[in-house]
């Protein structure tokens, strides 16, 4: 009945990272980027399923990382879309009405932590109990932002938001599967583009809620986050 599936889409490029090679299979004290993020989610009790977005050519490389890690919960892999957005529409068709809640976590967010999944599912099915699947808070992982954020127009500042109200958003963000997939529907048929799942949400009008989550949790985006991973396996005592 509360069956939790996790799409992670994995099909981007990497464009930001220079190496040449999508960032997923780039090494981070000696394991990929998304072998670390898949074992998060496997050993996350809290998640029965796991469906993986991949570009086309490389569904054979993530099935070969799942077979050998023993990743059992990976129980799809499919072909992505242009945008992340097009991803996460592919990953929702493998989705079926067993599944009660749909997390999404970006495949380049490995520090993720099984803990930290379990305690946002937990989250997410407690505050909805009375809700019905068409009317659930969605819940996204959040810090507070530690940068003062300005509005800037052609090098010239034209507003400074207010701190205190500013947070940065991560992955992963956690939703009733009939909420994500209305509106998905919705952007898809009104060609609306978020930058995240959880800003199609509130465009269709739904309530999203912050879980407080951790600054370890970052994406690794550019050459500088390789570095930034290794002192996090450090300070985890992992390296
Ligand atoms: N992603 C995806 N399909 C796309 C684009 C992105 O599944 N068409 C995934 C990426 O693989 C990544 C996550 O969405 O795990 C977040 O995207 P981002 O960090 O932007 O990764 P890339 O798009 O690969 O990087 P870049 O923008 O630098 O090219
Ligand atoms: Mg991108």
């Amino acid at each position: 009945m509360e069956n939790v599936v996790a799409i992670i889409p994995a099909a981007g490029s990497g464009k930001r990272m220079q190496k040449g090679v999508n960032k997923q299979f780039l090494e981070i004290g000696g394991q990929t980027v998304i072998e670390r993020t898949l074992g998060a989610f496997q050993n996350a009790d809290r998640v029965n399923r796991v469906i993986v977005v991949t570009k086309k050519e490389e569904i054979e490389s993530v099935k070969a990382i799942a077979q050998t890690c023993g990743f059992t919960k990976v129980k799809s892999i499919v072909q992505g879309g242009t945008e992340r957005q097009d991803s996460i529409y592919q990953g929702l068709k493998e989705t079926t009405d067993q599944d009660r809640w749909i997390l999404v976590h970006d495949g380049a967010r490995p520090f993720i932590t099984s803990a930290g999944i379990n305690e946002m599912v937990e989250n997410l099915v407690s505050r909805n109990r009375d809700k019905s699947v068409y009317d659930t808070e969605s819940l996204i992982l959040a810090v507070p932002s530690k940068d003062t954020i300005k509005r800037v127009k052609d090098q010239c500042v034209t507003d400074t938001l207010n701190r205190a109200e500013l947070w940065n958003v991560q992955t992963p963000q956690g939703f009733s599967r009939e909420v994500l997939i209305q509106a998905y529907e919705q952007a898809k048929d009104k060609g609306f583009k978020g930058t995240d799942d959880a800003s199609l949400v509130e465009w269709a009008g739904h309530k999203v809620f912050v879980h407080v989550g951790s600054y370890e949790n970052i994406k690794i985006t550019t050459p500088d986050d390789l570095y930034l991973g290794e002192a996090i396996l450090k300070k985890r005592g992992a390296l």
